[in-house]
């Protein structure tokens, strides 16, 4: 079955080059089982490095996780904290395996809310997979869209008071390379897990014309297979960017 996928999806069409996805429904998950859900969150982690594998499998270049939001600092705290925890685990568990796969990660957000102790492991994974040519993953970590226009706002407006910026000459793209994305292309996909429509203040300057598919499946039961049916979904599309449909 997931070899049929791959093998059609290589011949359909183009691989989208960066897929983005919004990991949802742990909790659901762990609910339906009577389970607490952080024991839904240590399940995902199995679909995290399904979609890794898949995605270098599929040949997509760059994967963007959103693991854990703005709003989520929200959650009761020993939610938090679970998830935190994970995080370490992930950082030092699948250092070594995402290594040999290729597979350089980057963390992205605002880390200056994480705690030292994750923080660490994440700096850590970062620097031992550098220079990792097969996938980009970007794990999207404290990390809200508006948060980061701001962000991106603040800076141009602290440029534009040193006299480095000229306010007119400023466009999309001088706004684009102060972003935390800076270095890679928009998603072509994104893929939301849990039946969920709706973009929950993720990659909100980055999705203006990225093609979204939304899936029942809940993030703890997403296989490979589910990356490779949305990539399938993605090159039945047609792209046009508000133009003309070139035939
Ligand atoms: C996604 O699952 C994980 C994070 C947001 C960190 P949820 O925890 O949101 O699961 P549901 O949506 O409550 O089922
Ligand atoms: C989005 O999911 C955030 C992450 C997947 C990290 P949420 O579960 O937090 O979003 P809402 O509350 O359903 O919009
Ligand atoms: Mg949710």
């Amino acid at each position: 079955m997931s070899d049929d996928r791959l093998a059609r999806l290589r011949t359909h069409g183009d691989v989208p080059h960066h897929v983005a996805v919004i990991m949802d429904g742990n909790g659901r998950w762990a609910r339906e089982r009577g389970l607490p859900r952080p024991l839904g969150h240590r399940e995902g982690m199995k679909a995290v490095r399904e979609t890794v594998e898949g995605a270098v499998e599929a040949g997509v270049r760059v994967l963007t996780l959103f693991a854990f939001s703005t709003e989520n600092w929200l959650r009761p705290v020993q939610e938090v904290s679970a998830l935190m925890g994970l995080l370490q685990r992930y950082a030092r568990n699948e250092r070594d395996e995402l290594r040999r796969q290729g597979v350089e990660v980057h963390v992205l957000g605002d880390l200056e809310r994480v705690d030292p102790a994750t923080r660490e492991a994440v700096d850590s994974i970062v620097a031992e997979t550098r220079g990792g040519g097969a996938l980009r993953l970007n794990l999207m970590i404290s990390y809200g869209g508006r948060e980061e226009i701001v962000r991106a706002a603040r800076l141009l407006a602290d440029a534009v008071r040193r006299g480095e910026i000229d306010p007119d000459r400023i466009g999309p793209d001088t706004f684009s390379d102060l972003l935390f994305t800076r270095d890679v292309p928009d998603p072509d996909l994104l893929v939301r897990t849990s039946g969920e429509h709706r973009i929950s203040n993720f990659l909100l300057w980055q999705l203006a014309y990225t093609e979204l598919h939304v899936t029942p499946v809940l993030w703890p039961d997403f296989e490979r297979t589910d990356l490779f049916e949305a990539i399938l979904d993605y090159q039945r599309r047609e792209r046009r960017f508000g133009r003309v449909a070139t035939s």
